[in-house]
């Protein structure tokens, strides 16, 4: 049995906890990151973002080079799909970058533990593995992430009837895939497979796609896909869905039965601390399952923080990976920064949706009096020139400051133009300094600044 102290304990090694881990021992701390995975970087680098965007990448140019280059006056004939080939270029690149958190962790010299951490009273973490160890530390950061919350009814089979891990392994294109949820999973991984050649059919609860994004947003979204092919039922509650042996039913309320050939349950994600002994230590989650902290990250058990999808907020990659180093930065240095308002979130369907900041619904809500600015992509040279039209960018600022208080984009290329949005929002700037900055012609982000200028109804090229 191994018995070890360190200055800090990270369990867990998604992008929260290797993150934090790492940017601890830049600040000269001793540090310990134990993961339970063979594969280092959690569900965003193993099973969730990053081989959903390489099937994203790749079903695209599939799609394109089936459908999108007559445009361009580029014919092809005799394209084909090789989905084995397609998987292990998924498999590769995954592969890459979890070695490459191994490698990151090593370079800062932070001890790895492979096992389930357990918290073993304060200051105490047990590793349950191969080897066994018993560890302690000054400040111990919770980092264990989330998993797929089920669905009363559903029997998931984690085959047939499956969740986004299997939904981005099939060895077949489905026929007829059933999507439960139209959130961020089941919009990107229906498109991977509808543009592979599946028959998609997206059941939502709600009466709109999206929940929380903004509304003008998410029905341009939703007006695109419905012209690519998936099809949605809205305000459908699924109340079961079962594997007969040859054909998958899913049953909605006041509604007739669904059939279809696989099923992906995407209906969130829940807190994941099972086995993290909380009880040792008197953590009490909230009533989703959530460890409570304070704006430090601090739990109530002195030296215990928690960071990332286990706490409130997003369940977002880069907003665990900011939670990781503020909550390091104020516990080694005194001072630790994170804006939640300007913590973007993008949805790799095509075109992409991003966001930042508060939606218009949210103002509406909130009596707080706002201006908005909207541009179209169809006025974009860039845009025109790529052949990727559709979309608006939507710029909402307060009436009488003109601060941004969000940006809100439906297009191409969205994910990468959001950033210049989050770094404005983070800097506090109104429409006005985002509309006065000088963007490159011809490129996407001219729609940010005509948007912005449309604030205060001088758009240039409309
Ligand atoms: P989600 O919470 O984003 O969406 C789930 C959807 O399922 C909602 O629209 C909800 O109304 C619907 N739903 C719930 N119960 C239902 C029922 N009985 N019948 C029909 N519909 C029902 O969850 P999702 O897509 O599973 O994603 C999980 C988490 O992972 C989210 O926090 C998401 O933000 C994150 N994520 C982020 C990505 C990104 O940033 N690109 C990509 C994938 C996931």
């Amino acid at each position: 049995m191994i018995e070890r102290s360190h200055d800090v304990i990270v369990i867990g090694a998604g992008p929260g906890g290797y993150v934090a881990a790492i940017r601890a021992a830049q600040l000269g701390l001793d540090t310990a990151c134990i993961e339970k995975e063979a594969a280092l970087g959690g569900t965003c680098l193993r099973v969730g973002c990053i081989p959903s965007k390489a099937l994203l990448e790749s079903s695209e140019r599939y799609d394109e080079a089936r459908n999108g280059l007559e445009i361009h006056g580029v014919k092809t004939s005799g394209v084909s799909l090789d989905l084995a080939a397609m998987m292990k270029r998924k498999d590769t690149i995954v592969r890459q970058l979890t070695q490459g958190v191994g490698g990151l962790l090593k370079k800062n010299k932070v001890t790895r533990y492979v096992g389930t951490g357990r918290l073993d009273g304060p200051g105490r973490v047990a590793v349950d593995g191969d080897a066994p160890a018993v560890l302690s530390a000054k400040h111990i950061i919770i980092a264990t992430g989330s998993t797929v919350s089920p669905l009363p009814g559903v029997e998931v089979d984690f085959d047939r009837i499956g969740t986004s891990t299997e939904g981005l392994a099939y060895d077949t294109v489905p026929e007829h895939l059933i999507v439960i949820g139209a959130g961020a999973i089941g919009l990107e991984l229906g498109s991977v497979w509808h543009r592979l050649g599946a028959r998609v059919t997206v059941l939502e609860y709600l009466d709109r796609i999206l929940p929380g994004t903004d509304a003008e947003i998410a029905s341009a979204a939703k007006r695109s896909f419905e012209k690519q092919g998936l099809v949605f039922q809205l305000g459908v509650k699924v109340t079961g869905a079962r594997f007969d042996g040859s054909t998958c039913v899913v049953e909605r309320e006041g509604g007739e039965p669904l059939t279809a050939d696989r099923v992906l349950v995407a209906v969130g994600r829940k807190p994941y601390t099972d086995g993290l002994g909380l009880e040792t230590v008197a953590i009490e989650r909230d009533a989703r399952g959530r460890i409570p902290i304070d704006g430090h990250f601090r739990t109530s058990c002195a030296g215990i923080y928690a960071i990332g999808d286990v706490v409130a907020g997003p369940m977002l990659a880069h907003k665990a990976e900011e939670e990781g180093v503020a909550c390091v930065e104020h516990f080694a240095t005194g001072h630790g920064h994170i804006n939640y308002e300007a913590i973007p979130n993008v949805v790799y369907t095509h075109p992409e949706v991003a966001t930042v900041g508060r939606s218009e619904e949210e103002l509406v809500a909130a009596g707080v009096p706002f201006r908005k600015g909207t541009y179209p992509f169809m006025a974009n040279g860039r845009a025109k020139a790529l052949a990727q039209t559709e979309g608006l960018v939507k710029v909402l600022a307060h009436a009488q400051t003109d601060r941004i208080l969000g940006v809100h984009i439906f297009g191409p290329r969205a994910g990468d133009l959001i950033a210049e949005a989050a770094v404005a929002m983070e800097y506090g700037a109104s429409s006005e300094d985002l509309a006065r900055a000088c963007h490159a012609h011809p490129t996407l982000s001219e729609c940010l600044k005509e948007a912005a200028l449309g604030v205060h109804g001088r758009t240039i090229n409309l």
